[in-house]
């Protein structure tokens, strides 16, 4: 496959999203954006994207070609994460350059798991006063959810499988990757007691 090193394709037990899938995706999720910031009680101020480093860069990028309304971009990095599991604490390294006093806030993320981060983060963001708080995720892995969060736009249910590519990391490899793909467990064998 052009683009992807064989190192890490070799380790890649099953493809679960192809480049394809997730850019007809992407289409239909930016169509569904647009008519929702189209509504007259969801335009009546700024509308700013907010991507979360460094998992949602490729689908941000995606996803902001086809959202056809005016917005502001920002990018904010938090981080729970370290090898495959949650560490369970959640940091701010890169806050908004943004007032989100007023705003429509739009947050675009690669992948909600138990739902930690973004429970904790919607919470933080609501308590500056935003007009709302939305979420657009590329995938949702439902069944691990610990924390009740809404997921207003989702592009794809995902199995509890833990996946690489499209932005996603394993020890942050694997993010250039077009597609999302499942690592066989002897990739990450070597680090399973962080489990
Ligand atoms: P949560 O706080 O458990 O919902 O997980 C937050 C973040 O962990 C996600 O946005 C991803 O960046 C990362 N994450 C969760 N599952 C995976 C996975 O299977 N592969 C890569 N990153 C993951
Ligand atoms: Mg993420």
């Amino acid at each position: 496959m052009p683009g992807v090193a064989k190192e890490l394709k070799e380790k890649i037990g099953e493809i679960l999203f192809t480049h394809d899938q997730i850019q007809a995706r992407i289409v239909e999720m930016g169509k569904e954006i647009t008519e929702f910031y189209r509504k007259p009680e969801n335009s009546d101020s700024d509308l700013v994207v907010i991507g979360l480093l460094k998992g949602s860069i490729l689908f941000l990028a995606d996803i902001i070609r086809h959202i056809a309304v005016p917005f502001k971009m920002d990018l904010m990095a938090v981080s729970s994460y370290s090898g495959t599991s949650s560490t369970g604490t959640i940091k701010v390294k890169k806050d908004l350059d943004f007032d989100a006093q007023g705003k429509h806030i739009l947050i675009v993320e690669d992948l909600i798991d138990t739902g930690n981060t973004l429970a904790w983060l919607t919470n933080m963001l609501k308590s500056r006063n935003p007009k709302s708080v939305r979420i657009a995720s590329l995938l949702d892995k439902k069944e691990r959810r610990t924390q009740e969060v809404e997921v207003h736009f989702v592009g794809f249910e995902c199995p509890d499988k833990f996946v690489v590519g499209y932005g996603m990391d394993f020890d942050e490899e694997y993010r250039g990757m077009p597609f999302v793909g499942v690592l066989k467990p002897e990739a990450y064998a070597h680090l399973s007691s962080k489990h």
